[in-house]
């Protein structure tokens, strides 16, 4: 199966015009289209409307996970809906088979990496922010745990790994992603991740165990001389 992947496409239909030519050869190109968040700007349903009517001219089979920004406006369980009405597959701690290809996903979310990652000490705020951390975590082994298939490709809008958000602040790396995800991915085993939120940081990297982790956030493959507005991959 081929699979084109983007993420991070902030949908405004000023900036949707730019990309809208090539991603509208999109179906020539790949059996399925994978969006790894931040679909929308302020998660207004509006925004997601706009976009649908998009996406859904591509014609071909949507995977997606929401993002931080889908997120903002308090409309993340609208959105969801608003998607699955157009057939779009969005994992939220879920998983999804296709053509013997698994897929798992879920948003992830923030709390660094290795040993600057935050861990569930102190202040009870602070164990609270981590345990969000921790239950992202867990939603994406349970998806993973789900699927039966050979071929498996894990969707995230967090990275899960510190090499493709490198390119960034360090300040802020901890806020890109957290090293949770990367052990699930390695415990339960996956041929591909794909993620975006880190917009200025690298297109490749790998887990500890070696899977390969993609950044396709749209400006990382603008930035990488990517001339389509997706990345494709076999797998
Ligand atoms: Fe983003
Ligand atoms: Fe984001």
């Amino acid at each position: 199966m081929r699979i084109a992947a983007v993420a991070d496409l902030h949908y405004s239909p000023q900036t949707y015009d730019k990309i809208r030519e090539p991603m509208a050869q999109v179906r020539d190109a790949a059996d399925l289209l994978v969006l790894a968040g931040d679909l929308t700007n302020y998660g207004r349903p509006e925004e997601m409307d706009s976009l649908l009517t998009m996406l859904t001219r591509l014609r071909l089979p949507i995977v997606a996970v929401l993002g931080n920004h889908d997120f903002e406006t308090g409309h993340q369980d609208e959105l969801m809906k608003q998607m699955a009405a157009e057939g779009i597959k969005v994992l939220d701690g879920t998983a999804y088979e296709r053509d013997g290809v698994g897929f798992a996903g879920t948003k992830g979310f923030l709390g660094g990496f290795g040993r600057g990652m935050l861990t569930a000490f102190g202040e009870p705020e602070v164990k609270r922010f981590v345990q969000v951390s921790i239950d992202e975590a867990l939603k994406l082994e349970r998806a993973m745990a789900q699927l039966r298939t050979e071929r498996r490709v894990v969707v995230l809008h967090y990275s899960p790994v510190v090499e493709t958000v490198k390119g960034e602040p360090m300040e802020i790396y901890s806020y890109l992603g957290n090293s949770r995800l990367g052990e699930v991915v390695d415990r339960m085993g996956a041929n591909l991740v794909v993620h975006g939120h880190a917009h200025h940081g690298s297109a490749d990297g790998k887990t500890t165990s070696g899977i390969p982790v993609y950044n396709v956030a749209l400006t990382i493959l603008q930035a990488n001389g990517i001339q389509t507005p997706y990345r494709l991959f076999d797998v």
